[in-house]
């Protein structure tokens, strides 16, 4: 089947992720995948590759394949299997091969046609291949378009930890095509509607609101609704980076929910619970800890379930026991010596990274049947 990528109704907005000479747009919008300026400042080389799996592939990817062959004069497709149990070094490696069999050089460009697991592991081999070649993100997911495909960061999971392997390298463009939203099953919109969710408690309480007000438009895949909450979102994702490209600090608040989150993907091996739906949970865990530590009151600790709850997604965590949970959370990245660190909530739209007690998380953990 192919999918219909109908004329844009509305202009296309163009945000600009600003990191000095890494600087990059971000634009999103309807119609995209179908329009030869959407890669306005690619490297047009010799040779292109798009990586895509085998769900997205078959939707998108001629379209796009027809375009860039206006671009390059040699353009490939990479089909991967799909999913987040695929995001491994087995498939890493398939990338390699193939990239390697075509003869792709130094200023070969990769194309991302995908959601996150295509995005992160695109990225991965971008930054690795011959030291580095340029890459595009072509978001295809809710997911991917409020969150993984900017900012770059790229990598693959190990067994023992999600995201575990990887590098920083940022793409030279996201081409969000909103239209592409349309397939997307319900489970996945809504996982996608965790990270939108996510960026209201960590830095605005007004899209917070928004985002509550317009939580059932979401849902229905409003487009108005959709292409505000991909750009607001990509709006604060850009600033944060900017000012904290490689998490020295700041950086670390999108990770909000996923200290819990990346637990249970790991926990339950991987591809269980969506990466949308741990995190989802994780916000309800994170903003209930938030209370038991008396940073945050427990009536915005409530709106942030309720908002989760709405939204489809998890909120009550799998049993997995204390001791295991805690396990797994000590090799989150964001860990230091052994001692886990959560991004916490002082208020809706303020968030802030600090540690907690065992015994505090233990007594969480137990009181949500966890
Ligand atoms: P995904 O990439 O697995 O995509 C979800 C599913 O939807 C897949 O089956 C995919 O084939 C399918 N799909 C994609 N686009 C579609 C479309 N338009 N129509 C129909 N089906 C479509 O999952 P995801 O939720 O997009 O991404 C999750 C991954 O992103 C996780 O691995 C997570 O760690 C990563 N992530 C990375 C960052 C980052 O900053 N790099 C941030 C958040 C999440
Ligand atoms: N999704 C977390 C980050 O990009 O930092």
């Amino acid at each position: 089947m192919s999918a219909v990528l109908h004329p844009p109704a509305t202009p296309a907005e163009t945000l600009t992720i600003a990191l000095g000479e890494r600087s990059y747009p971000i634009r999103i919008g309807s119609g995209l995948l179908g329009r030869a300026d959407s890669f306005d400042g690619v490297p047009r080389s010799a040779a292109a590759v798009v990586v895509s799996n085998t769900t997205v592939a078959p939707l998108y990817a001629r379209r796009v394949l027809d375009l860039l062959r206006g671009r390059h004069r040699q353009v490939e497709l990479i089909e991967l299997p799909d999913g987040e149990a695929h995001k491994d070094w087995h498939t890493l490696n398939l990338v390699f091969d193939a990239l390697l069999g075509l003869g792709a050089d130094r200023k070969t460009v990769l194309y991302a046609l995908g959601g996150g697991v295509v995005g992160d592991l695109t990225g991965f081999a971008a930054a690795s291949y011959m030291r580095g070649v340029p890459f595009v993100q072509l978001p295809t997911t809710l997911l991917a378009q409020v969150d993984s495909s900017v900012g770059g960061k790229t990598g693959i999971n190990h067994p023992l930890g999600k995201n575990m392997i990887g590098a920083f390298h940022q793409p030279v463009a996201v081409i969000a095509d909103l239209d592409t939203l349309a397939t997307l099953p319900d489970r996945e919109l809504r996982a996608g509607l965790a990270e939108v969710i996510k960026y209201g408690p960590i830095a605005d309480a007004g899209f917070f609101a928004w985002t509550e007000a317009n939580l059932d438009a979401l849902l229905a895949r409003d487009p108005q609704a959709l292409r505000h909450a991909v750009r607001r979102s990509c709006e604060i994702k850009a600033e944060v980076v900017a000012q904290d490209e490689r998490e020295a600090g700041l950086r670390a608040i999108l990770n909000f929910g996923h200290t819990f989150g990346h637990a249970i993907e790991a926990g339950l091996g991987y591809g269980e619970w969506l990466h949308g739906e741990g995190v989802g949970c994780g916000m309800v865990l994170a903003a209930a800890l938030s209370a038991r530590l008396g940073l945050l009151d427990a009536a915005s600790a409530g709106r942030i379930a309720r908002l989760v709850g709405r939204a489809g997604l998890p909120v009550l965590p799998p049993r997995l026991g204390a001791g295991r949970w805690l396990e797994l959370m000590r090799l989150d990245k964001k860990a230091e010596a052994g001692e886990i660190r959560f991004v916490l909530l002082e208020a809706i739209g303020r968030a802030v990274l600090r540690g907690a007690p065992d015994e505090t998380v233990r007594a969480l953990l137990d009181a949500h049947g966890a």
